[in-house]
């Protein structure tokens, strides 16, 4: 206080001075006697005519007004007008499902105890006025904190027109409720309102209506709406039922629709290539042991790594998201292309090790027969050797076909061992993984963009 009167005062006094010394320059006068004078002299400079008809028309306003009573009580509703300025929105905290939104709440109502007769139509005022006259009590039903603005004085602005019209308006920066549904995450639209209502007057006491244009937009280019665009604004007017009464509830909707930028580069890309990366795995030799499996495990890891983080800019929801599924889905692909190497190297390594092992049971001249014509010569072992294998499962007796593709060990135990036929799809595995894989994922991807872009 006391740096303010300092830096005040010097400043008045020189200015009053100046206005002084400019009027009676030929006069001398002590310093003591200036005061009173200079005040007087800078008061006339006033208008004050004016002053005084406002300070009349406002004490006579209020001589009898009961600011604890609503305009036309008993009579008819108060009917308030309200127009909302949006200044900003953004930022939109999605782990809170939460947004803030900057606002300029305008209300008007009539109250035929504020006329007056006077040369001014509207006695333009500021906050000190408003504890004095009634004024409603609106709140905002989804907000979850909301900061009027005190700074430097209470932003708040009282126009009373001489037909007793009142404007009132304030600033307002509000965290809303808006409660986001993700299930197209990161290809998401919201809406997010913002609802106000009065507190305490139900239906027949007050009555909200939205004025002609009753939601006015900023310019965005400050916005911090980061990854979501602004689409635009629907405004509603509903009646809302509670056990103290019927209110009037006032709602703004406003769309945003998410970019997807950040999540392209985030996650959507660097999936698509660790996928692309897990194919390469089937052009590299299948004796290569160490590389096809190192590159198989560490573009898992990368896919566990990168799916930990899509999930970091979300609410811990329980569903599926749409980001979610396609890094599941890079996962899986991931997953069985280390599979089908594992796959791939399980049955060449023990098809070898039985190779040798039939090389090494020769000498004891098992029975050789032709199970058909063309086919290629079996091994029909007896019983002593069948058990010795028994860790080869696939090792089958004669006289049953195996038709899938991979015998069922049980079936084979006790059918025919089709070697050729196993021999050439296990190898062949790598050439139909460099066409199927592929063709899969670019048929996924084809359906997946299709299905939440246009659909
Ligand atoms: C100046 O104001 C004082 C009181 O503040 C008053 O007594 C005096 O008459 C005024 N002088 C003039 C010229 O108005
Ligand atoms: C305003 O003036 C009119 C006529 O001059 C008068 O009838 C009315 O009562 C006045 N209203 C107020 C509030 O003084
Ligand atoms: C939105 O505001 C306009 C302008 O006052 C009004 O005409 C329209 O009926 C309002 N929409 C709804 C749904 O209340």
């Amino acid at each position: 206080m006391e740096s303010h009167c300092g830096l005040l005062f010097p400043t008045l006094y020189l200015s009053v001075l100046v206005v002084f010394v400019l009027r009676t320059c030929a006069n001398k006068v002590d310093d003591e006697d200036y005061e009173d004078t200079v005040l007087n002299k800078t008061w006339v400079l006033a208008p004050r005519v004016h002053e005084s008809d406002v300070t009349n028309i406002l004490n006579d306003l209020l001589k009898g007004y009961d600011n604890k009573l609503r305009p036309d009580i008993g009579v008819r509703p108060t009917m308030i007008e309200s127009d909302v300025y949006v200044n900003s929105i953004g930022p939109v905290d999605a782990i809170n499902m939460e947004y803030t939104i900057d606002i300029f709440f305008a209300q008007s109502w009539y109250d035929s105890r504020l006329k007056f007769n006077g040369t001014m139509k509207v006695l333009l005022l500021n906050s000190n006025m408003v504890g004095k006259i009634w004024i409603p009590d609106t709140f905002f039903r989804n907000s979850r904190k909301s900061d009027a603005h005190w700074i430097t004085t209470p932003n708040r602005l009282l126009r009373i027109g001489n037909d007793g019209r009142i404007l009132y308006t304030l600033r307002l920066t509000i965290n809303a409720e808006c409660y986001l549904q993700l299930h197209d995450f990161p290809m998401d639209h919201h809406s997010c309102p913002l609802e106000f209502s009065s507190y305490g007057y139900p239906k027949n006491e007050i009555v909200y209506r939205w004025k002609k244009d009753p939601v006015e937009i900023a310019h965005q280019k400050h916005w911090r709406l980061y990854q979501f665009a602004f689409d635009g604004f629907r405004n509603t007017t509903d009646v809302m039922h509670t056990q103290s009464g019927d209110y009037v509830i006032m709602t703004i909707f406003f769309d945003l629709s998410r970019r997807m930028g950040y999540f392209t580069i985030q996650t959507y890309i660097p999936c698509s290539l660790t996928v692309v990366l897990s194919w390469v795995s089937f052009w590299i030799n299948k004796d290569a042991v160490p590389a096809r499996t190192s590159l198989g495990i560490t573009t898992v890891l990368t896919m566990t790594t990168l799916s930990t983080i899509s999930r970091k800019s979300l609410p811990k929801v329980s569903y599926i998201t749409a980001m979610d599924l396609f890094v599941s889905v890079c996962f899986l692909f991931v997953f069985a292309a280390l599979m089908e190497y594992g796959t791939l190297h399980y049955f060449v390594s023990n098809r070898n090790n039985s190779k040798k092992k039939k090389q090494k049971s020769k000498p004891s001249k098992s029975p050789v027969i032709k199970v058909r014509p063309g086919s290629t010569l079996i091994q029909v072992n007896n019983i002593a050797h069948l058990q010795e294998r028994d860790d080869y499962g696939y090792e089958c007796l004669d006289g049953k076909d195996c038709k899938s593709f991979f015998c069922c060990f049980e079936e084979c135990r006790t059918g025919a061992w089709r070697q050729g036929q196993i021999h050439i799809r296990i190898t062949k595995i790598d050439s139909y993984s460099r066409i199927f894989f592929p063709t899969a994922f670019g048929l996924f991807n084809l359906v997946y963009w299709i299905a939440y872009l246009y659909l």
